[in-house]
């Protein structure tokens, strides 16, 4: 924007838009549970990198791709169809395409924009039956992040599911979920559909409050 007056000329910058990710769409059918859905998703994810947001959070736009993480724990889950269902993630952006992405599919859910370390919402209706996670596991903050949240998630009558590519930040949440010292009890099996992705599936073990 620009002004004139007779003492002065200025210029002052327009103010910085963040990309748009709903203006460039591709849409993909997945296969889950003998049913095709349709989900739309940003062509490109890269185009909507914000140095801002990096700066501010190192916020890097993962949400915008489907992971093959994503796709098995969706498979995995189809049998439970019908479940009442609140997701979540740190980006609003991710959370309208669920939204979206839910609704254009014929399913209902509720959604929040908030991260592990400020899990209000999350929090609001704990304990859950199960808490689903797909591919979070990828920088070294998210582990712990995750251990010091996960527990007040759940009880010992739920579960935690989270389907994992194995990449190495990951070796420490599965190291400190190894054994039942840990307070969890972990089961990890293999994807039948993506031999790369291991689905976890974790229950707090019985026994005193920690
Ligand atoms: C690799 S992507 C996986 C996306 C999706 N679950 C899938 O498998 O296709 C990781 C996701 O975790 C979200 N995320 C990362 N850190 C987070 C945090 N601190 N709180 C909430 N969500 C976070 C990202 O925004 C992103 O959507």
């Amino acid at each position: 924007m620009t002004g004139d007056s007779s003492a002065a000329r200025f210029t002052v910058a327009a103010p910085r838009t963040a990309p748009d990710p709903w203006r460039d769409l591709a849409e993909r059918p997945v296969t889950v549970g003998g049913r095709e859905l349709r989900l739309v998703h940003p062509r490109d994810s890269e185009a909507l990198l914000d140095e801002e947001a990096f700066e501010r959070e190192e916020f890097l736009p993962y949400w915008a791709q489907l992971w093959p993480s994503g796709i098995a724990l969706a498979r995995a889950v189809a049998a439970l169809a019908g479940a009442r269902v609140l997701a979540t993630d740190w980006s609003a952006d991710a959370v309208a395409f669920t939204a979206a992405n839910a609704s254009r599919n014929g399913a209902s859910l509720r959604t929040a924009a908030c991260s592990w370390t400020e899990p209000a919402p999350m929090l609001a209706q704990a304990p859950w039956d199960l808490v689903l996670a797909a591919d979070v596991l990828y920088e070294a903050r998210n582990g712990p992040q995750l251990l010091e949240l996960l527990p007040r998630l759940v009880d010992e009558a739920g579960e935690v599911w989270i389907a994992d590519p194995g990449r190495r930040p990951a070796e420490r949440f599965l190291t400190a979920t190894a054994t039942p010292v840990s307070g969890w009890l972990r089961r990890s099996t293999q994807d039948r559909w993506f031999p790369q992705i291991t689905l976890h599936r974790l229950r707090r073990r019985p026994g005193p409050a920690r």
